[in-house]
């Protein structure tokens, strides 16, 4: 089944992943919600009824542990850092439409009843376990409770989750040598029965929902081999006190991760109930009607919760006859200046250290939105950061609005007397068809550079036409502001996913009617103010100074701070620099110098990429690697994109001999890490054909 494009006549539920409300929030986690609020701000301009939901996660261990070593209660502790994260996303313009938490009345009503759907419908059995206990603290260990050996790689592993070796989701009873992390003493395995969910019946529907679902590409291959090896069972209880009670039998609470998804039906609620259900019905997207008719449900997470959104929700919703979701679109992970985020060791980009630096929210969100696609891991330095900015924002964008503007109000107090040139209303029609493509394609990037687009074309054509050479006699100079001018109003419609508000000063600069934040994409083809004052500048730069200072102080940071406090934050471990793993097989096949020395690697940049046919994982790619432009095929399409290809840099062995895959020649090849194929990069200046060395 092809899903009709956006705009659809049925409602759409953009919802992020909810944070557990343990912590303090830095960039890694703003990638996702700016991710998520650019995505639903542009489908609201482009005129789809979009209700943008979260909240915070307030149950299970995450909490728990981390609430136990303050030696508060769980409730207490997360209701603190729910305040916190509700007041903190507006400050990023991360406009939620409603933010509720887990732990309230209606996602518990919801979620009781949800599994109580579950039971009539036959999916939920009881099954005795082994489950971790700790005979010192006498206390059960559920999820990160303990830690161990995972069964499947090998790795120090959570409770619950594989989060240093390979990411898969562990059943109770599941973690090898399991050692408890309240007394640190060996945990004992004692039997216990427990609630199941029978995942494993609905294994041909999440097939085939595999097939349906759209979003990135990391979403939808990923699943595949959990979905078609064998489907374990899930689950649902747990010995705790901090949780929704199981309906049956209040000594178990449920799993944190059943009623967390389900909060995204319960802030849709929540929002139904606050604005009527004129304006946005939460059943019309949740619960398909007697003709099948639904909503479109999108998801935007990080790329470590792709398992429990493409198997277990789905599976849920099936079971309970809820909408299935439409498009999942997981984010890479962030690392720092080119090491690993470490949040126990203060070495992150808080979000309010940025914003107590004074930079513009709108930076940080065009940043972080273009920087690399979605899916991709990505790296942030305040030099780049810098870089982009002042470039693209303050040079291309701002620099075009205030020359025009300025010229305008100048010369004409506002919009002279022309009508709009050919060539600018065509241009503008594609830059408002690209962020269209970019909402259907799922590409955060494309939705957030199509503004950034329009800009360089209007300073190449005011550059072009030289109005300040102009005389008015034969109206040429108008004709050229009157373009510039709607270029401008063009611009600040398509800047309002990502820089909100600087779209709305442009707006307002131009002295336009109503609200940048309401209007629809075909704004910017409406006839500009008559008359407007002089503009403001839009961005300011940000000087060098300002990155040698914060790039000072994060090395500082790094090295001085405490390496042995615990993590607080779930999405900064994948990319959390671990302990070197397993160095003795390291060392076992040392190659000498020159051996090294005789490979020929190199920088390349992707030219053009295109897919394979009949191959799933292969790409054929046309690399530009300095000397020449090398045709290579590599299996990478696990984790990218094709279309987001081109113009990345990587890691190229360029002598390697020639071979052939199915059927098409490949002439050196690509470094990629794992079995996701993330891509090596570099994170300077360095330029195609440049020696690594
Ligand atoms: O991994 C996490 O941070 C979880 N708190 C995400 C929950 S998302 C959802 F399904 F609710
Ligand atoms: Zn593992």
């Amino acid at each position: 089944m092809t899903h009709e494009k956006f705009p659809t006549d049925t409602p759409a539920v953009v919802t992020c992943g909810l944070p557990y409300a343990n912590g303090e929030l830095h960039i890694g986690h703003l990638r996702t919600y700016v991710g998520g609020d650019i995505f639903s701000r542009a489908l609201k301009r482009m005129g789809q009824q979009t209700a943008f939901v979260s909240g915070s996660d307030m149950h299970g261990t995450p909490v728990a542990v981390n609430a136990a070593e303050e030696g508060v209660s769980p409730e207490k502790f997360a209701l603190r850092h729910h305040e916190q994260y509700k007041s903190t996303f507006p400050q990023f313009d991360i406009e939620f439409d409603n933010y509720g938490h887990t732990d309230d009345e209606t996602n518990t009503t919801i979620t009781q009843s949800i599994v109580t759907g579950l039971i009539n419908e036959g999916y939920v059995y009881e099954k005795e376990i082994p489950v971790a206990y700790d005979p010192n603290a006498d206390q059960w260990l559920p999820d990160r409770f303990v830690e161990g050996t995972c069964p499947y790689c090998g790795e120090h592993a959570r409770g619950d989750e594989c989060d240093e070796g390979c990411g898969r989701h562990l059943e109770p009873g599941e973690i090898e040598t399991p050692v408890s992390t309240i007394t640190d003493n060996k945990a004992e395995y004692r039997s216990r029965p427990h609630q199941f969910f029978a995942v494993s019946e609905l294994q041909s529907y999440l097939s085939g929902f595999l097939d349906r679902l759209e979003g990135t590409a990391n979403a939808q291959n990923q699943p595949r081999e959990w979905v078609e090896g064998e489907l374990q069972d899930w689950c649902i209880t747990r010995d705790m006190d901090w949780g929704i009670d199981y309906p049956e039998d209040s000594d178990l609470v449920l799993y944190v991760w059943v009623d967390a998804p389900i909060e995204y039906v319960s802030s849709t609620m929540q929002y139904t109930d606050t604005v009527g259900s004129d304006t946005f019905d939460w059943e019309a997207a949740w619960r398909p009607d007697e003709d099948g008719d639904d909503g479109e449900i999108i998801h935007i997470i990080g790329r470590d919760i792709i398992q429990h959104h493409t198997v277990f929700w789905p599976a849920m919703l099936r079971a309970v006859g809820y909408t299935e979701p439409r498009a999942v679109m997981a984010s890479g992970f962030i690392t720092l200046e080119g090491k690993g985020f470490s949040t126990s060791r203060n070495r992150a980009v808080w979000a309010d250290e940025y914003l107590d630096e004074g930079f513009d929210p709108d930076m940080l969100r065009y940043y972080l939105a273009t920087n690399g696609g979605f899916q991709q891991d990505v790296d942030f330095s305040w030099a780049k950061f810098r870089e982009r900015v002042n470039s693209e924002l303050v040079n291309t964008v701002g620099n075009f609005a205030y020359r025009s503007l300025l010229f305008a109000a100048r010369e004409y107090n506002g919009t002279p007397e022309a009508s709009l040139s050919e060539t600018v209303d065509t241009e503008i029609q594609s830059a408002v068809d690209r962020l269209r493509e970019g909402v259907n394609a799922y590409s955060v990037r494309d939705i957030g550079t199509a503004a950034i687009r329009l800009a360089q074309f209007g300073n190449e054509y005011i550059q072009k036409h030289e109005p300040w050479k102009l005389d008015d006699e034969n109206g040429q100079k108008a004709q050229v502001i009157r373009d510039c001018v709607q270029i401008s109003k063009a611009i600040a419609v398509l800047l309002e996913p990502v820089a909100p508000s600087a779209a709305s000063r442009l707006w307002d600069d131009i002295n336009a009617t109503g609200s940048v934040h309401t209007v629809q994409l075909e704004a910017a083809f409406d006839p500009p103010a008559d008359q407007f004052e002089q503009p403001t500048e839009l961005f300011e730069p940000i000087e060098a100074e300002r990155v040698d200072e914060l790039t000072a102080k994060l090395a500082d940071r790094t090295t001085t701070e405490s390496s042995t406090d615990s993590d607080s934050t779930s999405e900064s471990t994948p990319t959390e620099e671990s302990d070197s793993p397993a160095v003795e097989s390291l060392l076992e096949n040392q190659v000498d110098f020159d051996t090294f020395q005789s490979l020929d690697i190199r920088v390349g940049e992707i030219q053009q990429a295109t897919p394979i046919e009949g191959a799933d994982k292969l790409v054929k790619l046309q690399v530009d690697i300095g000397v020449e432009t090398r045709q290579i095929v590599a299996g990478i399409r696990q984790l990218h994109e094709i279309d987001e290809l081109p113009g990345t840099r990587i890691v190229v062995v360029a002598n390697l001999e020639k071979t052939e895959l199915f059927g098409v020649e490949s002439d050196g090849m690509v470094l990629a890490a794992g079995e996701d194929a993330d891509l090596l990069t570099t994170h300077g200046s360095a330029l195609p054909g440049t020696k690594i060395k």
